[in-house]
């Protein structure tokens, strides 16, 4: 089972946030659907699935996705699977048959595949947008490591995002 991890990031390198004041780029938004698409599912955070439900959910788009949601309440979502962590999302999605499983947030999530060595693949998208103080993807929580990574494609969305594809 591949796992891409897809974020998308403030020009000054944070893991970006989205609220209605400050909705995600259109570019990105439809580069995560493409993706969802060619994977047939995404993983996602609790609390960002619950973002997502809230914004009036992605409709049709993931109409045929598996959605994994993890959570460690394990509370019932309609419409997702939950399971209570990165190993039993990739074991769900493994005998459900799929070959890619898509990360698609948030940062708590990322940062639980990442730190646990889950991560194949990275997709970043470059918003044209500066934050403050925020959030991170992070191979180590609690100290400075590093990890060279190979970038494998690059291109522009349009409207000032890019896009980087990197294979860990
Ligand atoms: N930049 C991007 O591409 C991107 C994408 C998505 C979201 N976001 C942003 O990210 C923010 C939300 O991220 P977040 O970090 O606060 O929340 P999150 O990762 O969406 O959800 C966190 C919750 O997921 C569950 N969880 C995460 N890792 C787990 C693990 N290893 N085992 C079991 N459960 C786990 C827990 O749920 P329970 O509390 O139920 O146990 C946890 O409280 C928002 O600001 C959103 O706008 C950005």
């Amino acid at each position: 089972m591949k796992t891409i991890l897809w974020a998308t990031l403030s020009a000054n390198g944070n893991y970006a946030q989205s609220s209605p004041e400050n909705p995600p780029k259109k570019e990105a938004l439809e580069d995560f659907i493409t993706h969802a698409k060619a994977a047939g599912n995404f993983i996602v955070g609790r609390k960002t699935f619950e973002g997502m439900l809230a914004s009036g959910g992605g409709g049709e788009d993931f109409a045929n996705l598996d959605i994994v949601v993890i959570s460690r309440s394990n509370k019932e979502i309609p419409g997702a699977t939950i399971v209570s962590s990165p190993q039993e999302a990739l074991q769900f999605l493994n005998e459900k048959g799929h070959h890619t499983a898509l990360l698609s947030g948030g940062a708590d999530l990322h940062n639980s595949f990442l730190t646990e060595n889950l991560v194949d693949e990275i997709v970043l998208n470059i918003a044209p947008v500066l934050e403050g103080k925020g959030l991170n993807l992070l191979i180590n929580k609690s100290k400075y490591t590093f990890k060279p990574i190979e970038l494998l494609n690059v291109k522009s969305l349009g409207n000032g995002v890019v896009h980087l594809h990197y294979k860990v």
